[in-house]
């Protein structure tokens, strides 16, 4: 092996394709790409974010939605990275429907088969810049990605994942082994 040293910048992969949905103080919807974002324990969503309109929305609101982006929407997702709700109506542009979280005071994006509905429970900074950590209130899901035991099935769904070393986003892939189940085979 020849190793080289990259620096300080890492290359976790993958990172997620999250669409946040957030209302402003007017009610208009909004959605952003947020890359550097996770769920940081089973019913909580944690993410890092710069100086948007979606971080002055949610520190406004304190809530916001979370839609995993498919393969049928890249095009849509990335817009919602390259395009700010300050100057554009994204909601309009992108042609995708926003309608109102049953749960918590921020859109969700029907044409997403999944979302999470999540209140905000920490933030670290402010409206030019916070670390947010949000709890999930609900999980929406269409039936069309459901399997037969009622589960999420990814591979009906599709997401999609970003790759920072190129910028592109690839598809979840197949299945290889299963957790908690492949390591036995050294037991
Ligand atoms: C692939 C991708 C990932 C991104 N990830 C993040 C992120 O994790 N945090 C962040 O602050 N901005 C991220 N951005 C940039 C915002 O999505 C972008 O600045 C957007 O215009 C903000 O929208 P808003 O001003 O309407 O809120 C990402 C953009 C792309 C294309």
């Amino acid at each position: 092996m020849a190793i080289k040293n990259l620096g300080s910048a890492g290359e976790l992969f993958p990172q997620s394709v999250f669409i946040i949905g957030s209302y402003d103080e007017a009610g208009k919807p909004n959605a952003m790409n947020a890359a550097w974002a996770g769920e940081c324990s089973r019913h909580e969503i944690c993410f890092n974010i710069g100086d948007h309109k979606t971080t002055a929305n949610i520190v406004k609101k304190g809530a916001f939605t979370v839609a995993p982006a498919d393969v049928t929407h890249v095009a849509e997702a990335d817009y919602f990275g390259i395009a700010t709700g300050n100057t554009t109506d994204k909601a309009a542009a992108s042609g995708m429907t926003f309608t109102q979280s049953e749960f918590v005071d921020a859109p969700v994006i029907e044409e997403f088969p999944l979302t999470m509905e999540c209140e905000v429970t920490d933030i670290q900074g402010d409206e030019h810049g916070a670390r947010i950590v949000g709890r999930i209130v609900n999980t929406r899901v269409d039936e069309s990605i459901l399997d037969d035991e009622g589960r999420v099935d990814f591979s009906k769904m599709h997401p999609i994942i970003y790759d920072a070393t190129r910028r592109i986003y690839r598809v979840v892939g197949e299945e290889v082994g299963g957790a908690w189940e492949a390591g036995k085979a050294f037991m």
